[in-house]
């Protein structure tokens, strides 16, 4: 089937499709157009909206059933000219071929995905009409995000901190770009609560975690719990540990996992933008960390081993962005190119690597 996907992130998405040996046909910023053998294919990804199966390209007049009195509406995405033209066009195709279907308005060029999940799950419809290069394709919604869940982890687990935590779409989407298969061994050797290992385990991983702060470390453990409880996924407390990611081979033997995957310290929060020297200072006072941990991770990584590591980056007054740079000289070999993804306060560049087999 050929489906619109409509993206999360306009660089991080395409690049979570490949990692998963999906090439998108096509590429825009909203979207991507894409050719896949069943719905099954794009599970567990994190970079989508929605997901529409596409029904014709402009000009076509698509095969179309509604319930009876069924809702619906249509979003717009991409490069399209007069969609009002569209629309009434698609009103007119819709009332013919229904009995009393009836449109449901909404306030921007798409419906929210929250929205349309409560419309479908209601029996409604939404068609999504995406534009690129002159080509207008038209789509049914068949999947969407399923926003609940991720925000339940983010939210509900008895330890949360949106200012330190990474959200669990973003380490889905990290775990992702790294191929991450059921039954691997995962670190995070900065874990903090645990959000990136919570997401491990969801897809099947077997985690570890460390971090150097004993609250963290029993914070971790109890968010660890609470998982266990509420998804019926292992209980990976036992194997956080407290300690230093400097000396991350006192904990961990060398080449015993097969992924690491970390946020490690956040810089301080700080009002405006600074000038590049003072970002710098502040990344300086960072680097040694961030520099000795790598070292340490390299060798517990085994051969062919995979690391993503989010590295912070400050936007400066200048107009440029100032970040710390993970050089190939530790002997790791880049997956992805990097890839910026910006938060409310911060800026978070997203870096992959494979170990040398
Ligand atoms: C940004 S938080 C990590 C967020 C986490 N990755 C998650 O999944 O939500 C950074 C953590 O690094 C820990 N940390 C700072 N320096 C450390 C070190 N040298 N070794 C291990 N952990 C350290 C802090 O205690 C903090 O919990």
């Amino acid at each position: 089937m050929n489906v619109i996907y409509v993206h999360r992130w306009s660089e991080l998405s395409p690049m979570e499709l490949r990692a998963r040996s999906i090439e998108p046909k096509e590429v825009a910023e909203e979207f991507s157009i894409l050719e896949v053998r069943s719905l099954k294919a794009l599970e567990g990804l994190a970079g989508y909206h929605k997901v529409a199966e596409i029904i014709s390209v402009r000009g076509e007049r698509p095969e179309l059933w509604l319930d009876d009195k069924a809702k619906w509406t249509v979003s717009f995405y991409g490069e399209v000219e007069n969609p009002e033209k569209i629309y009434s066009e698609l009103k007119e195709w819709v009332n013919e071929s229904s009995y009393k279907a009836r449109p449901v308005p909404h306030r921007f060029r798409w419906m929210d995905g929250r929205e349309v999940s409560k419309l479908i799950a209601k029996g409604g419809t939404e068609f999504i009409v995406a534009g690129l290069g002159g080509r207008v394709y038209l789509g049914r919604t068949v999947m969407v995000f399923d926003y609940e869940s991720f925000k339940k982890r983010d939210m509900l687990r008895p330890y949360h901190d949106p200012k330190v935590n990474i959200p669990s779409r973003l380490a889905r989407a990290l775990l992702n770009l790294l191929s991450a298969r059921a039954g691997e061994r995962l670190l995070d050797p900065f874990c903090g609560m645990g959000t990136i290992l919570q997401e491990g385990a969801m897809m099947g991983l077997r985690p570890y975690g460390l971090d150097i702060s004993k609250k963290m470390v029993k914070y971790a453990r109890a968010n660890s719990a609470w998982l266990a409880r509420e998804e019926g996924v292992e209980d990976f407390g036992a194997r956080i540990k407290v300690g230093d990611a400097r000396e991350l081979t006192r904990y961990f033997r060398e080449e015993s996992m097969d992924l690491v995957a970390t946020e490690p310290v956040l810089l301080p929060y700080i009002k405006g933008l600074p000038s590049r020297r003072r970002a710098m200072r502040l990344l300086k006072d960072v680097k040694e960390v961030y520099e000795a941990a790598i070292e340490e991770i390299v060798k517990v990584l085994r051969p062919g081993g995979r690391l993503g590591i989010v590295l912070p980056g400050l936007k400066t007054n200048d107009g440029g962005i100032a970040t710390l740079e993970v050089r190939e000289a530790y002997g790791l070999e880049p997956l992805w190119k990097t890839v910026k993804v910006e938060g409310d306060a911060v800026l978070r560049l997203i870096n992959t690597f494979r170990k040398p087999a």
